[in-house]
C-alpha cells in the first residue's frame, strides 16, 4: 500500500511526478468499474487506454475508438475508484490537428469523467499541444516509442531505436515531451538501453511497457497480464492469471447444471409471501 492509500486519498499526477527515482509506480490499465474495484488498493495509476478498442470491441487497431466510448469507460473507473490516478487516453483523431483541438477533447474528458489526466501518443510533433494543454492546467501522460495509433503508417508494431537514427529520434521525443510539460511518459516497445538513458535524462518519471527494468514504473495491458486476451500476448508480457481459462471453466460448469437439472436448486427459488392471519374474535 502506497503513502497516498494510507492517507485514504485518490494519488494525484504530483505524487506520480513525485516518485520519479523512487519507488517504483505499478500501473494498470481499467476499462469498467468491477475490473477498477479489484485493481485500484493495489496500483498507483489506471490508464483508461484505448487498448480497450481492442481488448474489448475486438477492434484489429486501437484507431477505432471514439472520444465518447473513452469518457463512458472513463467515468466507470472512476465509479469503481478511490486510491488510484486514473489518466484517460485521448483517442486516434482526438488531438493531433491542433492544439485548440486537444484541449476541447482534453477538457471533455476531464469534466466528464473526472478523471485526472489525459494521455496522448507522439513525441517532438506534440511538444507544442502537450504545452499548451499544461499551460492550460491539464495534466498530460506522454507516449513515446511505439505508438500504437501510428503504427499502421509506420510499418506496423516494430520495437523502436534499433538503429542509430531511431534511437536519436526515441531519445529527442522523451527530453521534448518532458521539456513540454508533461508529468510522466510512458515508454513502449524501445530497445532496454534507450529507455534507460531517456529514464536517465528526463526529470519527470519513465513508465515503461516492453521498455526497461530501470524505468520509473511499468505498465501492463490488464486483459493480457490476467489471461484475458487470447488473441495474442506480446512477448514483453507476464502472464499472472489465466481468467480466461478460469471463465471457460466455469461457463461449462454452468452449462452441465443448467443441462443436468441440477441449477437453480430450491435455494435459489422464491415461494409466496407468508400472509399473516388475523386472531380469532372472540
Ligand atoms: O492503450 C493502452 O493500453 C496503452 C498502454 C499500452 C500504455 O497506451
Amino acid at each position: 500500500m502506497s503513502e497516498d492509500q494510507a492517507e485514504n486519498r485518490r494519488t494525484t499526477v504530483s505524487d506520480i511526478q513525485a516518485r520519479k527515482g523512487g519507488k517504483p509506480i505499478a500501473c494498470l490499465t481499467a476499462y469498467s468499474k468491477p475490473m477498477a474495484q479489484w485493481l485500484d488498493p493495489h496500483m498507483d495509476l489506471l490508464l483508461v487506454g484505448d487498448s480497450l478498442a481492442m481488448v474489448i470491441y475486438g477492434m484489429e487497431t486501437t484507431r477505432g475508438v471514439t472520444l465518447d466510448a473513452m469518457i463512458n469507460h472513463g467515468a466507470a473507473v472512476i465509479r469503481g475508484s478511490e486510491h488510484a490516478c486514473v489518466v484517460v487516453d485521448l483517442p486516434h483523431g482526438t488531438y493531433e490537428d491542433s492544439p485548440e483541438q486537444a484541449y476541447t477533447s482534453a477538457r471533455r474528458v476531464l469534466d466528464e469523467t473526472g478523471a485526472q489526466a489525459v494521455k496522448l501518443e507522439g513525441g517532438v510533433e506534440m511538444a507544442e499541444t502537450i504545452r499548451h494543454l499544461t499551460g492550460q492546467g491539464i495534466p498530460v501522460l506522454g507516449h513515446i516509442g511505439l505508438l500504437p495509433q501510428k503504427a499502421e503508417s509506420r510499418g506496423g508494431f516494430k520495437i523502436q531505436g534499433r538503429d542509430d537514427e531511431g534511437w536519436k529520434q526515441v531519445m529527442a521525443d522523451g527530453v521534448a515531451v518532458a521539456e513540454a510539460g508533461a508529468f510522466a511518459i510512458v515508454i513502449e516497445g524501445t530497445v532496454e538501453a534507450l529507455a534507460r538513458e531517456i529514464t536517465e535524462t528526463v526529470a519527470v518519471p519513465t513508465i515503461g511497457i516492453g521498455a526497461s527494468p530501470e524505468c520509473d514504473g511499468q505498465i501492463l495491458v490488464t486483459d493480457d497480464a490476467l489471461g484475458l486476451f487470447s488473441d495474442f500476448t506480446p512477448s514483453f508480457v507476464k502472464r499472472y492469471a489465466e481468467l480466461g481459462e478460469d471463465v471457460a471453466r466455469a461457463a461449462k460448469a454452468y452449462a452441465d447444471d443448467v443441462q443436468a437439472r441440477r441449477f437453480p436448486g430450491m435455494e435459489h427459488c422464491f415461494g409466496m409471501k407468508k400472509v399473516k392471519k388475523d386472531p380469532p374474535r372472540l
